[in-house]
């Protein structure tokens, strides 16, 4: 069934396209259209960007709680839409159907931590320097967020930005990934139908560019306080960019370079099991997905065997059926993906699949799942014997490959787990506690696994990164609440006459000459 999708400004749906059409297929099976897509231009984002800010003092004067309560029914929406909602996004973006699910699952969660916050939401009482006189602080809407992401996880991470975003009562313009339209419109009716009031939330369906216009011009035109964005290190510093210039800190979610450390005595089963998950779940394409695994010399050829079989035994294919992972989320991820395999250099070992690149009837993988010539599929690739100096160790590659390095001392793995930039997730197998919170301690990545994966992070922990990976912003759990409110300082003297701070406040008389040694002896 194909849908025709369009923007949805202030609750009404823009018919007319006047940044063109785009089809989008299904990736596992290219002859099925998913969608339609009426694509608005950088006028489209400006106007949703007017709508949101009109839409802004209304929404933020309802009472959180009672904020919080729509939330609590978009959670029910999503509940009761699970299924049809986890089935749109495993056609548009080909994640295998048990992922999907636990993603739909993802934007439940959050929904089920927030509808709380809107009877929390706390400020603090503060006692004064003086007498009669109060202090207090108050979480304040921030005003319109823009929030602009990626569709390899086309429902669970705008949800992370845009249900505290509307609890902490600022209206929304969403503008999902232009090649998962068909999921963004449904949720963003999910939205619709929670009772969020007309420009309160906004979606608009606009390719990267106009996007980009559209920003600058409503920055400009002082529509936008607050930017989110996921997607690579490179649009991410743009962005900053253009923010800084309004004075303005963007919330920033970007690459990823995720080491895993394998140390000599690790459990290598759980190790090779949390490699193949991170390194290959969703075909490599999320965020935290494995980037290098750095294997102790001692134990480098037995963990290699082992993860070379996992590998290869991995059921790839029809994302409906129980696979590891199904196609790559579009053409210009499987191009992008083809071009990264070619970093690959003469003193590098690769394994993993029963071939290279594209999988197709000419260049098949033994056991593959359905039809590889109806999909974009690619090969697993593991590539060993990777170090610092080459470009693949530097280069977050979005896909179904995996750099192996291997390393003697501790210092050598942690040089390999930070030196390209990156900080967004790590993880460490061993069974010793010390190394475990040395790592911790060294690593210059925001998230930390200890014998679990790079991926699944819960949905009531911070998530973020530094360096490359993102400013430092932190979303997800209580640390969000900063990204989408501002904290308010008041103070409230109720002692008739002015009392100056600093200035006018009550000294303790101390005796600072006394000394122990002072005291009469027994
Ligand atoms: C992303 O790829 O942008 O922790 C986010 C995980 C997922 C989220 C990934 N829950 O792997």
């Amino acid at each position: 069934m194909t849908r025709t999708v369009a923007s949805i400004i202030g609750g009404v749906p823009q018919r007319e396209a006047p940044g063109g059409r785009l089809t989008v297929s299904n990736p596992a099976d290219l002859s099925e259209t998913v969608a339609e897509v009426l694509l608005g231009d950088a006028g489209t984002f400006v106007d949703a960007c007017r709508a949101a800010r009109a839409a802004h003092p209304g929404w933020a004067s309802v009472p959180a709680p009672v904020r919080g309560r729509a939330i609590q029914q978009l959670g029910r929406l999503v509940e009761e839409n699970l299924e049809a909602l986890s089935q749109l996004l495993t056609r548009e973006i080909g994640k295998p159907i048990a992922e999907s699910r636990g993603e739909v699952q993802e934007v439940i969660d959050t929904c089920n931590f927030f509808l709380g916050e809107g009877r929390r939401l706390y400020g603090q009482t503060i006692p004064s320097e003086m007498s009669d006189k109060q202090l207090f602080t108050f979480r304040t809407p921030v005003g319109v967020a823009a929030i602009i992401t990626a569709g390899n996880f086309p429902v669970a991470v705008p949800s992370w930005y845009l249900v505290p975003a509307l609890l902490c009562g600022n209206s929304v313009v969403w503008k999902p990934a232009e090649y998962t339209p068909a999921t963004a419109e449904a949720f963003a009716q999910l939205f619709l139908h929670a009772g969020f009031p007309a420009g309160a939330f906004n979606v608009v369906l606009v390719d990267g560019a106009a996007t980009f216009a559209g920003l600058e011009r409503a920055l400009d035109e002082h529509l936008v306080d607050k930017v989110g964005f996921t997607g690579s290190t490179d649009v991410g510093r743009r962005i900053g960019e253009l923010c800084g210039r309004h004075l303005q800190s963007p919330c920033l979610e970007l690459g990823g370079k995720n080491p895993l450390v394998v140390m000599p005595d690790a459990d290598l089963d759980l190790a090779v099991e949390g490699a193949l998950f991170s390194g290959f779940g969703t075909a490599g394409q999320r965020c935290t997905s494995l980037g290098i695994a750095i294997v102790h010399a001692d134990i480098h050829d037995d963990f290699m065997a082992r993860y070379d079989k996992a590998v290869l035994e991995a059921p790839i294919g029809d994302p409906s059926e129980e696979v590891v992972y199904g196609p790559m989320i579009s053409e210009r991820f499987l191009h992008r993906f083809l071009a990264w395999l070619e970093l690959i250099r003469p003193h590098h070992r690769v394994s993993g699949s029963t071939g290279i690149g594209r999988i197709t009837s000419d260049n098949p993988r033994a056991g593959f799942v359905g039809d590889p010539d109806a999909g974009l599929f690619c090969h697993p690739t593991v590539v060993d014997g990777v170090t610092i100096d080459d470009e693949l160790y530097s280069t977050e590659t979005f896909g179904p490959i995996v750099a192996v390095a291997s390393f003697d001392t501790f210092d050598e793995a942690m040089d390999l787990a930070n030196g390209h930039g990156y900080g967004l997730s790590s993880s460490i197998y061993t069974r010793d506690p010390l190394h475990a919170f040395r790592f911790r301690e060294r690593v210059s990545a925001g998230m930390v696994s200890v014998n679990n994966s790079t991926s699944g992070a819960e949905a009531h922990l911070p998530f973020g990164g530094n360096g490359k990976s993102g400013n430092g912003s932190r979303q997800s759990g209580i640390w969000v609440l900063d990204q989408f409110t501002r904290w308010q300082a008041m103070n409230w003297d109720y002692s008739g006459h002015l009392q100056k701070a600093q200035m006018d406040v009550a000294d303790i008389d101390a005796d600072l000459g006394f000394r122990l040694s002072d005291r009469p002896r027994d």
